[in-house]
């Protein structure tokens, strides 16, 4: 079965082809990265625009990657929450014209839960129940899965997220957009101490598995502001340690109250490459990454997701609609047991 995925939910048009829910026949991303670069941040207008004229050219490049012909294509998926309105609507417009000129049924996919799909994609694949740890530049959600259709959200964040904590800090602080990639190796290099900062809900028995970053931000932001000489690397590093190791320790919590030892980490700040040493030096846990270049907003994730989903035989009518936040709050995940 030759599943494609369109993923246009924020600053990246991708395409990804997958045959059978493994194997990756193309994954191309086009990114805006150096467009929103000037701004510090993704400009939504200038992201749609930019969906809208690459949006045919990385679909032939991912065919011809495939080495396929449209006609060759099964399924066809889309992401549709949660992202920016404008964003979604060029990717679910593509989607649903393909769907009719090729008379193939489509797919919507929560793109959160496609994140975790790019654990799927690997040789090693995660087995239910598991925890899932989906943490980017617009999420942080701490969740069990019971299978491909049960999702319980059991922590999120109350404010910033820690992807958009690591943007933000960089934009403060004078460095590139986006700022978690260019920490992570500014920490990676520097070995010396840190200052230390204390991250939000990291003891508060009413929000267990919740998170909060915007204290940890203001703090960081406090502390760079009082001290302008302070140097650089020590506040980036007291920073990721405060901010990586909450997500490890309430991850570890979860795991320790319910049991289960499957771990799946998913989202752009996957890639960290502290928290995925920290991740690997825990032995008593089943550990599932994905491949660097899989953590980031892809297709192919969202093509491997509607594989998955497609077992069920149901499929979607053509006038869905996206949504920017998950439809319903984080209930809304829970929908996907209705299935
Ligand atoms: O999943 P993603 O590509 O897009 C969203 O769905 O948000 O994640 C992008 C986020 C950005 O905030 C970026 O700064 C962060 O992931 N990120 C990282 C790293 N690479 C990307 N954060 C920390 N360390 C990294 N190596
Ligand atoms: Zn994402």
């Amino acid at each position: 079965m030759i599943v494609i995925g369109i993923e246009t939910s924020c600053d990246e048009t991708a395409i990804g082809i997958v045959k059978d829910g493994k194997e990756i026949l193309a994954n191309v991303v086009s990114t805006q990265i150096e467009e929103h670069k000037k701004y510090a941040g993704v400009v939504p207008e200038i992201a749609s625009r930019l969906h809208l004229q690459k949006i045919n050219f990385v679909y032939a490049e991912a065919l011809k990657q495939a080495g396929i012909s449209p006609d060759k294509i099964d399924l066809i998926s889309v992401n549709n929450q949660p992202g920016l309105v404008g964003s979604l609507m060029v990717g679910a417009s593509f989607a649903k014209t393909l769907s009719m000129d090729l008379n193939k049924p489509l797919l919507t996919v929560n793109h959160l839960i496609a994140h975790l799909y790019a654990n799927f994609l690997k040789e090693e694949k995660p087995s239910f129940p598991y925890i899932g740890l989906v943490i980017s530049g617009g999420h942080t959600l701490l969740l069990i899965a019971r299978s491909h259709h049960d999702y319980e959200i059991v922590g999120t964040t109350l404010d910033d997220a820690v992807g958009e904590s690591y943007d933000k800090i960089a934009k403060v602080l004078g460095l590139e957009y986006p700022g978690g990639p260019l920490i992570d190796k500014i920490c990676r290099e520097y070995q010396g101490d840190f200052i230390e900062f204390t991250p939000g809900l990291k003891n508060d028995k009413k929000n267990k598995y919740n998170f909060s970053y915007s204290g940890l931000k203001t703090a960081v932001f406090y502390y760079y502001k009082k001290n302008p000489n302070a140097e650089l690397n020590k506040i980036l590093k007291g920073f990721q340690i405060a901010a990586v190791n909450v997500l490890i320790e309430k991850t570890a919590a979860l795991s320790d109250a319910t049991g289960i030892k499957e771990i799946v980490i998913a989202g752009g700040v996957a890639a960290n490459s502290y928290l995925r040493d920290l991740f690997l030096k825990k032995k008593d846990m089943k550990v599932h990454m994905p491949d660097i270049t899989l953590c980031m907003d892809n297709g192919a994730m969202t093509a491997c997701a509607a594989y998955y989903r497609s077992r069920s035989g149901l499929f979607d009518p053509l006038d869905f609609d996206v949504y920017s936040k998950p439809k319903g709050g984080p209930a809304a995940y829970l929908q996907e047991k209705k299935i």
